[in-house]
């Protein structure tokens, strides 16, 4: 293990039984309170996306706006949000993925992304898939291409990778912590 994975790693706080029995919950909010972490973390993606050569940073509602704007910022590149539906004022895309129980659904602005952009996704975990996967979908009827993912965490047990791939197309999936 690397030494900036050393210390992501002890930064993420298992939580058990939460949301519900049985749940291990990685709670990031320790790292997000340590400047040293999280300027790491936010250097690591920041480098993720000068490779792959992104035009735009879309980060994913919630935590991945705050792991994806300092990207953005830091790799001098746009961010875009992807809400959870209903919170975007113009006209947009929405695509809806499976929960556990139920669906939810992201939307992008319609005019958020050109076909001339490449678009790094950001988020803090990829666990069975189904949102990161929704936001490649939506981010392939903008007309952009798709640079890649990248998450601080992959839970590899619940196999979102597979799910992902066929959405990916190719494009990388770099998951700094693989838990
Ligand atoms: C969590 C997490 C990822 C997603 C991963 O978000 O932040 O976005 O679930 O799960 P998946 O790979 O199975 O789709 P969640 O919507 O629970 O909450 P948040 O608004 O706090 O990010
Ligand atoms: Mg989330």
């Amino acid at each position: 293990m690397s030494s900036l994975q050393e210390l992501l790693l002890s930064r993420i706080k298992d939580v058990p039984d939460y949301p519900e029995p049985g749940i291990v919950f990685k709670d990031i909010t320790p790292l997000l309170a340590d400047p040293a972490a999280f300027t790491a973390l936010t250097d690591a993606l920041a480098d993720i996306c000068l490779r792959q050569g992104a035009t735009k940073v879309v980060g994913l509602e919630a935590r991945g706006f705050i792991l994806g704007a300092p990207v953005a910022v830091r790799a001098g590149v746009g961010f875009v949000p992807a809400r959870k539906a209903g919170k975007l004022p113009g006209a947009t895309l929405g695509q809806s993925y499976a929960l556990e129980y139920g669906t939810a659904e992201i939307e992008i602005h319609a005019d958020a992304l050109t076909p001339h952009d490449r678009v790094l996704v950001i988020d803090d975990v990829l666990a069975t898939g189904g949102t990161a996967r929704a936001s490649l979908e939506l981010i392939g009827r903008t007309g952009a291409q798709v640079a890649g993912v990248a998450v601080l965490m992959e839970l590899g047990f619940l196999r979102g990778r597979e799910r992902l791939e066929p959405a990916l197309a190719g494009a990388p999936l770099e998951a700094l912590l693989a838990l």
